[in-house]
């Protein structure tokens, strides 16, 4: 499959979802929670706040985010896929008291109005765009004047040394052979492609400057194995 064609990447998700919290918590030992709770500390969302999730999956980020803005704020969560949105939904079905709304939307264009968050999220999504740069964009336009932001992802690694070795096993060796016992092997494969395509540290950075964002930070998490953008709009 061809990383970045919407539709293919649309299907891998519905042919993924029903599996995916499972896969997750086996293939990062329940880690991947550590590092989204990582995200969610660092942009220290409030009571009251309005927050995006964008590609939100199955809800992770998004519920936990309206733990954290409850009772009188909101949040939004973005998936351009119906079957990860179906389970998000009936995950929020169990706790309805948290203010959230879940949307069936393309990331790059939301149709929501401009300034419309005081904080947005994106966990494993950037990666997956059609185009990266345009999804930084749209993140950058729903935000308030002041409004903080933040993107977590697998690091891309130079070609060489222990850290992209290490990847390069973990994603060949490990997630490729656990998804091929749940019939998930050609999904699972497509996450070395998309890695291939995905912009390093440095260039987010870059980019995240170019789409208007004052402040861009980008820090590796897991000994370089996840980067996690930090953007600001005002300095
Ligand atoms: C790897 S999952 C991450 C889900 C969740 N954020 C998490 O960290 O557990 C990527 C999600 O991005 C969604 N996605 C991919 N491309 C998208 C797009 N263009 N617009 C909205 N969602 C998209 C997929 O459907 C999928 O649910």
């Amino acid at each position: 499959m061809r990383p970045g064609d919407p539709d293919a990447v649309e299907q891998l998700f519905d042919a993924v979802a029903p599996r995916y919290d499972r896969l997750n918590d086996l293939l990062s030992l329940g880690l991947h929670r550590h590092w989204k709770r990582q995200l969610v500390r660092s942009l220290r969302p409030v009571a009251g706040e309005r927050w995006i999730d964008l590609c939100c999956g199955t809800g992770d980020l998004a519920l936990e985010l309206g733990r954290c803005v409850r009772p009188a704020g909101a949040v939004v969560a973005i998936d351009n896929a119906a079957a990860p949105l179906d389970l998000a939904r009936q995950r929020w079905n169990g706790q309805p008291w948290l203010p959230v709304e879940f949307v069936q939307a393309d990331a790059q264009t939301t149709g929501l109005p401009p300034a419309a968050a005081d904080g947005v999220v994106m966990a494993y999504g950037l990666r997956n765009l059609a185009d990266p740069e345009q999804g930084l964009q749209e993140l950058h336009r729903l935000l308030k004047p002041g409004g903080r932001a933040g993107v977590l992802d697998f690091n891309r690694l130079p070609a060489s040394g222990f850290a992209a070795d290490f990847q390069r096993f973990y994603l060949r060796r490990m997630v490729v052979p656990a998804a091929s016992a749940v019939g998930l092997r050609d999904q699972y494969a497509y996450l070395e492609k998309s890695l291939e395509r995905f912009p390093n540290g440095s260039e987010q950075m870059a980019m995240a400057r170019r789409v208007g964002f004052a402040k861009a930070t980008h820090r590796s998490l897991m000994a370089g194995q996840m980067g996690l953008l930090l953007l600001s709009r005002e300095r």
